[in-house]
């Protein structure tokens, strides 16, 4: 076990993005009944993460990674959770297609509540509430009650999370995921036919493939007819996440049973802070996030602090700039990785280093950005000579207006439309499938290039 450290040691430590319980005895009440509550993984799942993810560090596999900014309690239904499975499904195959190597799919799903937040108030008309911190702490509505931290809620979050994972270990292994089914993944109802043909050229020439395999007595060498699927979230609510720590009965080890990969967000990052000293004791695979105000020296201290032993796949650095940033920050951070001998997975967050004010005054994402920082984070890669291992993307299946562009043309007076998200915007599902066609690209040079080198 890390030295000094114990489920709660965190408390200890100066913390940030922590709501204010006005009812502390409802709080505690809350804690040690989630407390007794089953786990929502097993840790045996969180250790096959990792070695998942060590394969991406190594350059053998990509990782996908994805779902809301936020989940909330309205939109918890069925036909949400499977049309955010299909994206992942889609993505996955088209990448796996391009580049060969297997995608390890893990979804900002089950679990992702817990919003950290640039200011604690918000005013609208000169009146000021707290901030809305997610559907796990408070409520959205503008009101002063409805803004008031409630523990219940970590209880009802914690019940839709363990529904959405049941539903999704359903999918993923009960017959929806079976690679025959490929063609449905991708619907059209987002007026985009040239991508559904594109899509579905893709999953033909799978089809094709398999039918030679079959007709060659190979088909049972490849698996086709389930899928892994793992869960994730920022591990921001640290009551929540403590609450739901158990210790190993196999190997001893302590597990945020709450997820399999949690990660720690640009604004909670602080090396002597409360949710770094958590992480940190915690063997799942933990992902960090990396943004401009990231010193060196700071990411050389995570680095010994979060993975002490070098272990491949506990670490994943979650790079998340702004396209116009990427190319400038990106290598310092990589060359002191580099320096440290650090075993780590790159991944790209191109959604919040480029989040912007519409005329119209929502909080938009020009896709064209989002694309600019993927080439760019692939690119500076490719000069370092490491691995540019996966992405980190807001995405829905659902047919939403949030994201400005892509080959629909969103406009800003088109935002109005369908914008629905909680907090952040996400990209719809054509917007995904385009990334995944252009990621696909940058995947097929990449192994032109590794090929003609090794040649
Ligand atoms: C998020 O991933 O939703 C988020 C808040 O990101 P970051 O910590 O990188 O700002
Ligand atoms: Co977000």
């Amino acid at each position: 076990m890390a030295q000094g450290w114990s489920p709660h040691s965190w408390r200890s430590k100066p913390i940030s993005q922590a709501p204010s319980y006005p009812d502390a005895a409802a709080l505690s009440a809350v804690e040690s009944r989630l407390a007794s509550h089953p786990p929502l993984v097993f840790a045996g799942e969180a250790r096959n993460l990792t070695a998942a993810l060590a394969e991406v560090a190594e350059g053998k596999a990509f990782l996908l990674q994805g779902g809301d900014c936020a989940e909330s309690f309205a939109e918890f239904s069925a036909n949400n959770i499977r049309d955010t499975f299909c994206v992942f499904l889609s993505m996955a195959t088209v990448l796996t297609f391009a580049a060969d190597v297997p995608v390890v799919k893990i979804g900002r799903i089950a679990g992702q509540f817990a919003k950290p937040r640039s200011d604690d108030s918000e005013v609208r008309d000169g009146n000021a509430l707290p901030s809305y911190r997610g559907d796990i702490i408070n409520g959205e509505d503008f009101t002063a009650s409805a803004r008031v931290p409630d523990p219940a809620r970590m209880t009802d979050a914690y019940f839709q999370s363990a529904a959405t994972a049941n539903l999704v270990r359903a999918f993923a292994s009960g017959g929806y995921a079976d690679l025959s089914r490929a063609r449905y993944w991708y619907r059209d109802d987002h007026n985009h036919p040239d991508l559904l043909q594109r899509y579905l050229s893709v999953v033909d020439r799978i089809g094709n493939g398999m039918g030679f395999m079959k007709a060659f007595g190979l088909a049972d060498a490849a698996r086709t007819s389930s899928v892994d699927f793992y869960f994730s979230h920022e591990t921001l609510l640290l009551p929540y996440e403590q609450a739901l720590t158990r210790q190993d009965s196999i190997t001893g080890n302590w597990y945020d049973t709450s997820a399999h990969m949690v990660w720690i967000g640009d604004r909670t990052r602080q090396p002597d802070g409360a949710h770094v000293e958590f992480c940190r004791g915690v063997e799942n695979p933990i992902g960090l996030k990396c943004g401009p105000s990231l010193s060196e020296d700071d990411l050389a201290r995570l680095l010994k602090i979060l993975n002490p032993k070098n272990i491949p796949g506990r670490l994943t650095l979650i790079a998340r700039f702004g396209a116009d940033k990427v190319g400038e920050a990106l290598p310092k951070l990589i060359r002191t990785v580099e320096r440290e001998g650090a075993k780590v997975v790159w991944s790209c967050d191109p959604m919040h280093g480029n989040t912007i004010k519409s005329a119209t005054g929502f909080k938009t994402r020009p896709f064209d950005r989002v694309v600019k920082e993927v080439k760019n984070f692939f690119e500076v890669h490719r000069a370092e000579g490491t691995h540019a291992g996966g992405v980190h993307l807001e995405m829905t299946g659902q047919n939403v207006t949030e994201c400005t562009g892509g080959a629909q043309e969103i406009s800003e007076a088109d935002l109005a439309r369908q914008y629905d998200t909680r907090c952040d915007p996400r990209l719809n599902a054509s917007q995904a499938l385009e990334l995944a066609f252009l990621m696909a690209e940058l995947m097929d040079a990449q192994k032109k290039k590794d090929a003609r080198l090794s040649a």
